[in-house]
């Protein structure tokens, strides 16, 4: 066994998550700043083990953290050359080489004070053309406002010390997501289960369900701090997906979705380092007679024709109040929705408790106004969870709603 084998020993595999390998030797507490790994994720850190190709060299792991394209560019300024590792099930997934990129946008400042960059109100959004020098040192940044030039030390300054990178972390997978948002849901009463086989819960629909969803019941901080980093970190994930195009504001429908929108808004600041801004609509818009925007959507001051608009609630039943706040947000001009994101999907076709619809709400509100809906958690998924601690009585009512109403078969 060579010397690298008995190192790499000492740090155990991990089975999903990521490995960035070829850091520069004693790089990789820095690199790990500007990770900003959750508190609670593990992570693995080697210093100085002998690599076949450089010597020296570090390397780090986060179990269950995966990183946004902002911070795999950042990395290239510390780390140039080091590889990404992606893991999946125990296996490297994808392997990818870290390097600079030819521009950077939003991260750094411009040492000009009089760049449109710098100004007091309304600020631009900085971008920089990277120019690679032979060695990393040599690297500079020329802002495309003012052609100023920020030479590697302001760089490295505001990598490591001023913390603007710490702005934003990593992303987290889709299973963690489901799992904190369920458990939010569960303690915090906004998902309640049938207790026995004579309660069912009676919807707006008429249908008697086994279940019943309502984020109205989550009312304590703690809770409040789940659905931020839940809506948050599941609109992070799919926009470097590439599913959620990027947006300018945060929306939410009155009442329910006000608050969750207030709060994603946030948690993409917080933890992403996003910049968005939040807007919600007034219910008693109907009686001022002039329907202008600034009257009805509370935050429609900034708007400007042309910019984009992520929706979030907590779930859809008959798809037709989401409808009406798609009517509200006509009054703002060549807007464009890019896209609708609930909490908890009932995977259930619309109608009554007799009358039952081909679609879904989902499927009405895709079809309708071609609006992609995302849901963070869904009822095939939360049965799958639950299923085993039913008793038989149970499981069979839950099966007879599925099998009634349901868009998707349980079992
Ligand atoms: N790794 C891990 N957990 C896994 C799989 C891999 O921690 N389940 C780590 C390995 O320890 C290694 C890195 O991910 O540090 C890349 O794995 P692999 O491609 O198998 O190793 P090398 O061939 O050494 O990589 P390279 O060619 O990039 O040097
Ligand atoms: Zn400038």
């Amino acid at each position: 066994m060579d010397s690298t084998s008995k190192r790499e020993l000492l740090v155990s595999k991990i089975d999903n998550g990521i490995v960035i390998d070829h850091i520069p030797a004693g790089k990789a507490f820095q690199v790990l700043r500007l990770l900003k790994v959750e508190p609670d994720a593990q992570a693995f850190i080697a210093q100085n083990v002998d690599s076949k190709t450089m010597g020296r060299k570090d390397l780090i792991k986060v179990e269950g953290t995966y990183l946004t394209s902002r911070q795999i560019d950042l990395i290239a300024f510390l780390a140039p050359d080091a590889t990404l590792n992606i893991i999946q099930d125990w296996d490297v997934k994808e392997k990818r080489k870290i390097q600079l990129p030819k521009q950077v946008e939003g991260i750094f400042r411009c040492p000009n004070p009089l760049c449109p960059t710098n100004a007091q109100y309304t600020p631009s959004r900085t971008i920089f053309k990277v120019e690679k020098g032979e060695r990393i040192e040599e690297t500079k940044l020329n802002c495309t406002y003012c052609g100023s030039v920020t030479y590697y030390g302001p760089i490295l300054d505001q990598l490591t010390r001023d913390g603007i990178a710490v702005e934003g972390s990593g992303l987290v997978s889709q299973e963690k997501i489901e799992r904190v948002l369920l458990d939010a849901l569960v303690k915090g009463g906004a998902l309640r289960f049938q207790p026995t086989p004579k309660e069912p819960f009676t919807l707006k629909s008429g249908r008697k369900s086994p279940y019943f969803v309502n984020l109205g019941a989550l009312t304590d901080g703690e809770s409040l701090g789940k659905l931020k980093w839940a809506f948050a970190s599941y609109i992070a994930l799919q926009m470097e997906k590439g599913e959620i195009p990027d947006f300018d504001y945060v929306f939410g429908p009155s009442y329910k979705g006000i608050s969750l929108a207030a709060l994603t808004c946030e948690g993409l600041r917080e933890l992403y380092g996003m910049k968005k801004r939040f807007m919600y609509d007034r219910k008693e818009e109907k009686g001022y007679g002039d329907m202008t925007a600034d009257k009805v959507i509370v935050g429609a001051g900034y708007y400007k024709p042309g910019q984009r608009i992520l929706v979030v609630d907590d779930t859809i039943t008959t798809g037709a109040t989401k409808i009406d706040t798609f009517e509200k947000l006509h009054l703002l001009e060549d807007h464009k929705v890019v896209g609708l994101v609930i909490a908890v999907d009932r995977q259930e076709k619309m109608g009554d408790a007799d009358h039952i619809e081909a679609k879904t709400p989902s499927e009405n509100i895709e079809e309708e106004l071609g609006i992609k809906v995302f849901s963070i958690q869904n009822i095939k998924t939360i049965y799958s969870l639950i299923k085993d601690g039913l008793d038989p009585e149970m499981k069979r009512l839950w099966l007879e709603y599925y099998n009634k109403y349901g868009a998707v078969k349980l079992e």
